[in-house]
């Protein structure tokens, strides 16, 4: 099977399970990253394919929504293996998807190969800006966590149970992972586009305090 063939089948296989997914990783935010993902991997000068394969499979099994970490990676190497995919690449498309995760700001990240940075970084900006504004809102609804609550004060996590855990409300999330992001790319291509869209939830969150006091 060349590479295409195996794209081709790996994203129809993604779409088929995560499309109608209403917590904000639903198939569109897999395209979304996988786009972003062959912008960020030819600038970068990543390898395309393990790149692509990542980023389609990246979500397949969600540690928010999974007890096992590894859910995701076991079920990715399953599905390459099918498609008789080089245990080399799949071994590298694992590791990628094993450690992709923000785990809370003080938990140390393990990726280390530019496949890895440039599938991470695309995942970690579809969390900023204008979608990812509307991603906090959809995956607080689905948490049951408030919108806002001035009384409740953000807190920076130090381990991944503590952030995992927390009840957070939406606005605190940008404090507790959003704006921290963009000091957190791992290359040069990404960096520039978390700028733009770290502005972009500034002013958000500029214009929404001022609403809530009724500020005009
Ligand atoms: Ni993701």
């Amino acid at each position: 099977m060349n590479k295409e063939v195996i794209i081709k089948k790996t994203a129809s296989y993604a779409k088929q399970k995560l499309s109608g997914e209403a917590s904000g990783h639903d198939f569109w935010h897999i395209y979304r990253v996988w786009k972003m993902a062959v912008y960020l991997a030819k600038k970068e000068k990543a390898d395309l394919f393990v790149v692509e394969l990542a980023a389609l499979l990246h979500d397949i099994a969600d540690w928010k929504f999974n007890d096992n970490d590894k859910e995701g990676s076991i079920l990715s190497e399953k599905w390459l293996q099918k498609l008789k995919v080089d245990q080399g690449i799949i071994n590298q498309v694992c590791h990628i998807i094993d450690e992709i995760s923000f785990k809370g700001a003080g938990v140390k990240n393990k990726i280390k190969s530019i496949e890895g940075m440039v599938v991470q970084d695309a995942d970690r900006l579809d969390t900023l800006g204008a979608v990812g504004i509307a991603r906090t809102f959809a995956y607080g609804g689905y948490r049951q966590r408030e919108i806002y609550n001035p009384d409740k004060k953000y807190k920076l996590h130090k381990t991944f149970s503590s952030y995992k855990n927390s009840q957070s409300t939406s606005i605190n999330h940008f404090y507790e992972k959003l704006l921290l992001l963009k000091d957190l790319m791992n290359t040069k291509t990404a960096k520039k586009i978390a700028q733009h869209r770290h502005k972009i939830m500034e002013q958000y969150l500029s214009e929404f305090y001022q609403e809530w006091e009724a500020k005009k």
